[in-house]
């Protein structure tokens, strides 16, 4: 079967195909039925080839890049991929249309699969810049950038955003959004069933304080049936995802999965249909090593590429020792890829030793 196909007869696809609204749905060239959200610092480009050896179909996100960054910094540092990422989605910030056509047509020829504009991060950083969240009280602006982005690009223009911000978080706020949303084209949003409260919250209390309403998300997918909804926000299981399902069009995960990304591993059969076996922990890590050796090769000191696989046996026998001799020793000068072994072999001892009777 290919990847992408729906399979009748698993559950995931019973329900997604006997949901009315889905079935309103054009034609969507990717498969967003469970994505991994765009995360700074975690959903780096290392990250994202760890998740992939997890996971073959889930929509893996990019942290945020601002527009200026990438017209006046480095652009491969910001936009280089490895091609084993796909499906890989850009998520870009700004609120200038120029700035995020021009930087759109660029991140283009990167061959990402989707454009996505960040509405949603709160922080006051981001807010001078006049980035993120602060911009749901802007649907004209917002609508204007995206129609600028679709422009230059023939991959889908994607908006992740939130409920509401601040004191502006009723369901009409959110409407009002939407439907200037779908009048620009776009055909796929991701919304974080919580407000965002942009003074006197940091972005880490912002990402658990304001209450979720799935409830809100859900009443939008219904008011726009040929919009994609893809709800975000405190799902940390696959039967959750399952759940939702039945509401909207798709689930993204976010700290769960970075947190603790092997539970990734039963999505392609679950959530996809795709019934390929299940590769170990141990042989994920196996097959991490490679990648971190050609990135030690290109100059990459091995704790940038480590750091992401710290969690990877979480709730395991040996995760503690797995955990602590990469954290011990990565960051000594001189180490080499090879560290990952010696803590794999750690990890075992002490399962082994679990193991053996007394
Ligand atoms: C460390 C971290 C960094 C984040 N960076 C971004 C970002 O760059 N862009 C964005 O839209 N959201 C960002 N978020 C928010 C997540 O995308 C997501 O909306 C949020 O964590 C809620 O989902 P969750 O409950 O599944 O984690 C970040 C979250 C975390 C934990």
């Amino acid at each position: 079967m290919p990847p992408h196909a729906a399979n009748p007869n698993h559950p995931f696809d019973t329900v997604l195909m006997s949901n009315p609204l889905s079935t309103q749905l054009p034609h969507q060239p990717l498969d967003r039925r469970l994505s991994v959200a765009p995360m700074m610092d975690w959903t780096t480009r290392d990250y994202r080839f760890l998740a992939r050896l997890i996971t073959r179909h889930t929509l893996l996100y990019t942290e945020m890049v601002v527009a200026q960054a990438i017209l006046h910094g480095d652009r491969d540092r910001f936009l280089d991929f490895n091609d084993e990422e796909h499906p890989v989605a850009l998520q870009l910030g700004g609120s200038d249309p120029q700035q995020l056509a021009q930087a759109t047509r660029i991140a283009g020829d990167y061959g990402y699969d989707e454009i996505n504009l960040n509405v949603g991060c709160p922080s006051d950083r981001v807010q001078q810049g006049k980035i993120g969240a602060i911009l749901m009280a802007e649907p004209e602006l917002v609508a204007r950038c995206v129609e600028a982005m679709q422009a230059e690009v023939t991959v889908p223009v994607t908006v992740k955003t939130r409920i509401g911000i601040d004191d502006q978080d009723d369901y009409d706020f959110l409407y009002r959004f939407v439907d200037r949303m779908e009048a620009s084209g776009c055909t796929s949003l991701t919304i974080h069933a919580r407000k965002a409260i942009l003074s006197g919250l940091s972005p880490k209390e912002n990402r658990d304080i304001p209450p979720l309403i799935y409830q809100r998300a859900y009443a939008i997918k219904h008011a726009f049936p040929h919009i994609e909804i893809i709800l975000n926000g405190g799902v940390k299981t696959l039967n959750e995802v399952h759940e939702h399902m039945g509401e909207v069009d798709g689930v993204m995960i976010g700290r769960e999965a970075y947190q603790n990304p092997y539970f990734l591993a039963e999505a392609d059969r679950v959530v996809f249909g795709d019934d390929h076996a299940i590769p170990s922990r141990q042989t994920i890590a196996e097959q991490f090593l490679p990648y971190v050796e050609r990135r030690y090769a290109l100059g990459h000191a091995p704790k940038h590429s480590l750091r992401h696989i710290l969690n990877l046996f979480q709730g395991q026998p040996g995760a503690r020792r797995f955990r602590r001799h990469l954290s011990e020793n990565m960051h000594k000068p001189g180490t080499t890829p090879q560290v990952l072994m010696d803590a794999l072999s750690r990890s075992e001892e002490h399962t082994s030793e679990l193991q053996s009777p007394a």
